[in-house]
């Protein structure tokens, strides 16, 4: 399956599309996580993009679609993926359109997690990831980890975003308003769309957007890498 997952900063979109990237068997790409990569790595791509990134605005059109381009041409996606905040704006969209056109293949569904903004800062002022895989998300009262500080996969020490300030976040809330808002529309007139609420618990959002691409949860073939969604 080919999935595209949208929402708003902190709806949830990297905690679900672990579960169901591990449900469905495909591959999590997060377009976020590809640009910290960069980040990380120093590149000219990477320095470009952690000014916009600490900005809490887009990274340029031209490195993020270079980015995800590349990492969908790998052989890995063959049995498909789950795309987490690509695309983010119209140009992006119709980017991913032709991508997937010329390699003959098409997207199966775009969910997309509905959240209110009050609930968007708490998520993300309480958000901690593992310094070792960024996967593994905790929140500081919604999903504490066992041992404070530490991820409960890997022992990896946990640390907060810098783009996670409350001001950085509303800066965000704005620039996905303005930008992202508009690709709903976009997969709406493809008959693609379905909104998924992101409130409740992790397991039940997961069962609604396991339902919403018409797989049940017993489907479920391969949790070992994520944390239990029920969190027990
Ligand atoms: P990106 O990394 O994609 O961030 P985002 O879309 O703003 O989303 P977040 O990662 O903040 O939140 P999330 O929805 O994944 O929530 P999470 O599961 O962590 O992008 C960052 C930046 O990179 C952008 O601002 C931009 O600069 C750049 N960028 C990325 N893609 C780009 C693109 N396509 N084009 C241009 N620039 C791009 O959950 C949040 C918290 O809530 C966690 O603590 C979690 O434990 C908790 N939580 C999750 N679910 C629940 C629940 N059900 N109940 C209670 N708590 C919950």
């Amino acid at each position: 399956m080919r999935i595209v997952l949208t929402g708003p900063p902190g709806a949830g979109k990297g905690t679900q599309a672990v579960h169901l990237a591990a449900c469905l068997s495909v591959q999590h790409i997060s377009a976020g996580d590809l640009l910290r990569e960069h980040v990380d790595q120093g590149s000219a791509l990477g320095r470009n993009a952690r000014t916009h990134m600490l900005a809490g605005l887009l990274v340029p059109d031209r490195l993020t679609i270079e980015v995800v381009e590349e990492r969908l041409a790998r052989p890995d996606t063959v049995r498909g993926f789950l795309l987490d905040g690509f695309p983010r704006n119209l140009v992006q969209a119709e980017a991913l359109d032709g991508i997937l056109a010329a390699s003959g293949s098409e997207l199966d569904a775009v969910l997309d997690l509905e959240i209110p903004e009050a609930e968007v800062v708490r998520r993300v002022a309480g958000r901690r990831l593992c310094s070792q895989d960024r996967r593994h998300i905790f929140h500081v009262a919604y999903s504490p980890p066992e041992v404070a500080g530490r991820c409960d996969v890997c022992g990896g020490e946990l640390y907060q975003r810098d783009d996670d300030l409350e001001a950085t976040v509303r800066r965000r809330l704005e620039v996905y308003r303005s930008e992202t808002a508009p690709v709903v529309g976009h997969y709406r007139a493809q008959g693609l769309l379905t909104t998924v609420s992101a409130l409740g618990g992790v397991q039940e959002i997961l069962d609604r957007a396991l339902a919403a691409v018409g797989r049940g949860q017993d489907e479920s073939q391969d949790r070992d890498e994520a944390p239990d969604p029920s969190g027990s």
